[in-house]
C-alpha cells in the first residue's frame, strides 16, 4: 500500500471535500435505526492532527482556516463520499492451508459437525498452523491485512485457537503481536485455545480447560499478549456446564470475555450474558427467549454472515434483536473453514438484503457497534476525539455503497490521519 505522505513532522492535515460525509455521529448503540436518522454532512471536510479528528465541518471553512494557518490540505477528487473505516470484531485470520475439501464435502451433503467428528474441521487447521513456523503464519497474516486495508477495515480482531496447546496458542499470539508492530492496521488480538478440545490431548475437556487456566493465562497476562478470552460453546466444543469456571477464572484475572454462542444450538449467549461477555457471537440458532435475553443484557450481538454463507444456513436473526432493542454488530468470522470469504462489506450489504436492515443499522453495525464489541470508544463516528481512520468511495450517494453489495470498493483508506491508495492492491488470498 502506498502512502502518499511521508513528512512525520506534518502532523495536522485537512481532508476533503467530500460531497458527503456520514458521520454515524449521536446513533444510539442498541436497537433499530432509520437511516433518516444518518446525519450527513455535505461539502464537507475533516481536520486530523496525527491520528486523531480534531473536526468536521463545512470545506471552504476549514480550507480557508487550513491556508491561513498553512496545514497540508489533502485533496480529494469530486465525488468522493467518506464514512468511518470499518470495525472487524470477529476473525481467524492467522492461519495456515485450505479447507477446500471441507467446503466440497459441505456442499455434497456433509455437515460441519460431520466433518468435524470424522477429523475435519478445526482440527485439520490446527495440524496446519502448528506445521507452520511463526515466520510463515506472519507473512499470511500480513498479507491478509493489507487486504483488509483496501478493503476499508482499519481494526481487525484477530484470534488464535488453531494452536489447541500452551505453546501453540502462545505461537499464534506472538506471530499477531509481531505482525501488529508492522502494520498500521490496528490489530486486537483474542485467546481462543476454547475452541474444542484437541484430539491430541490426554484427558478430558474440563482437563484441558484446567491446564489453560494454569498454565496459559498467567503467561497471556504477564506478556500483555491479549485482553480478551473467547471460547466455543457448542456440543462439538464445550458444554455450557465445562466452559463456566474457565471464563469465571479469565474475567476474575481481568480479561474481557467474548463468545461462539448459539451457532447450531441455543446455549452459549446464556452463558455471555450470565458471565457479563462483551459480545456473543454467531446466534444463528437463537430464539426469541435468546433474542429477548440478550436485547435486556449489555452483550453485543455479533452476527456473521460470512459463516451463514460459508455453510449455507441461515442468517443471524438480526432484524429481530434490533427490534427486541439489542446491539447488533456484524462481523466476518473470516476463517478457513466456515467462512473463507473474508469480505466484511459484501457480507454486511447481503445480511442488510436478507434480515431487512436499513443502512444506518448495517453502516453502525460494521463501525461503532463493533467498536463496542471490542471496548474500543475512539473510533467508529467521524467526530472530534475519534480515530482519523476513514473508508472514501468514489460515489455521489451513500447509498450507493450498501446498494453494490461489496462490489463497490473505497477507492482511498484514511488510517490514522494518513492517506492510503488502495486501488493498485492485489486482492490475491
Ligand atoms: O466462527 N464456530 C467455530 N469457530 C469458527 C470456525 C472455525 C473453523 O471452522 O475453522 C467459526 O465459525
Ligand atoms: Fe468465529
Amino acid at each position: 500500500m502506498a502512502k502518499t505522505h511521508s513528512d512525520p513532522h506534518v502532523t495536522d492535515r485537512l481532508i476533503g471535500p467530500f460531497a458527503q460525509l456520514v458521520t454515524l455521529e449521536g446513533l444510539p448503540l442498541k436497537g433499530s435505526l432509520s437511516d433518516k436518522q444518518l446525519i450527513v454532512q455535505q461539502a464537507a471536510g475533516i481536520r486530523v492532527r496525527g491520528s486523531e479528528i480534531i473536526e468536521t465541518g463545512p470545506f471552504e471553512r476549514l480550507a480557508k482556516a487550513a491556508r491561513a494557518d498553512k496545514t497540508e490540505i489533502a485533496e480529494l477528487p469530486a465525488g468522493s463520499v467518506g464514512i468511518p473505516g470499518f470495525v472487524d470484531a470477529h476473525t481467524h485470520s492467522c492461519f495456515a492451508g485450505s479447507r477446500a475439501k471441507d467446503y466440497a464435502l459441505r456442499n455434497s451433503g456433509s455437515s460441519y459437525l460431520e466433518i468435524a467428528k470424522a477429523g475435519g474441521g478445526i482440527w485439520d487447521s490446527v495440524q496446519q498452523t502448528r506445521k507452520a513456523s511463526p515466520e510463515i503464519l506472519e507473512a499470511l497474516l500480513l498479507k491478509r491485512i493489507r487486504r483488509f486495508l483496501a478493503a476499508g477495515i482499519t481494526t481487525l480482531e484477530v484470534k488464535s485457537g488453531y494452536g489447541l496447546s500452551v505453546s501453540e496458542e502462545l505461537k499464534m499470539l506472538r506471530v499477531i503481536r509481531s505482525a501488529s508492530e508492522k502494520t498500521d492496521m490496528d490489530l486486537v488480538s483474542t485467546c481462543l485455545a476454547a475452541h474444542t478440545c484437541p484430539k491430541d490431548f490426554q484427558g478430558n475437556a474440563q482437563e484441558y480447560l484446567q491446564l489453560l487456566e494454569t498454565e496459559l493465562l498467567p503467561v497471556l497476562a504477564a506478556e500483555g499478549l491479549t485482553s480478551r478470552l473467547d471460547a466455543f460453546v457448542e456440543q462439538s466444543a464445550f458444554t455450557p456446564r465445562e466452559i463456566l469456571p474457565y471464563l469465571r477464572k479469565g474475567k476474575a484475572m481481568g480479561f474481557h470475555l467474548t463468545l461462539h454462542a448459539d451457532q447450531f444450538t441455543a446455549g452459549g449467549s446464556a452463558v455471555a450474558i450470565s458471565c457479563g461477555a462483551l459480545s456473543a457471537d454467531h446466534l444463528e440458532a437463537s430464539g426469541p427467549s435468546e433474542i429477548q435475553a440478550l436485547a435486556k443484557s449489555e452483550v453485543i450481538a455479533t452476527a456473521l454472515p460470512g459463516a451463514s454463507l460459508g455453510l449455507g444456513c441461515g442468517f443471524t436473526p438480526s432484524r429481530a434483536l434490533l427490534d427486541a432493542g439489542a446491539c447488533l454488530a456484524i462481523a466476518s468470522d473470516y476463517n478457513p473453514g466456515s467462512a473463507p470469504m473474508g469480505d466484511l462489506l459484501t457480507q454486511a450489504a447481503l445480511l442488510g438484503t436478507f434480515e431487512k436492515l436499513s443502512n444506518a443499522e448495517v453502516l453502525a453495525g460494521i463501525t461503532f457497534r463493533a467498536a463496542a464489541a471490542l471496548a474500543l470508544k475512539d473510533r467508529g463516528r467521524l467526530v472530534a476525539g475519534h480515530k482519523a481512520d476513514i473508508a472514501i468511495f468514489q460515489t455521489d450517494h451513500y447509498n450507493e455503497i450498501l446498494y453494490h453489495q461489496g462490489q463497490l470498493r473505497p477507492f482511498q483508506v484514511v488510517k490514522n490521519g494518513r492517506l492510503y491508495l488502495s486501488k493498485n492492491d492485489s486482492h490475491d488470498f
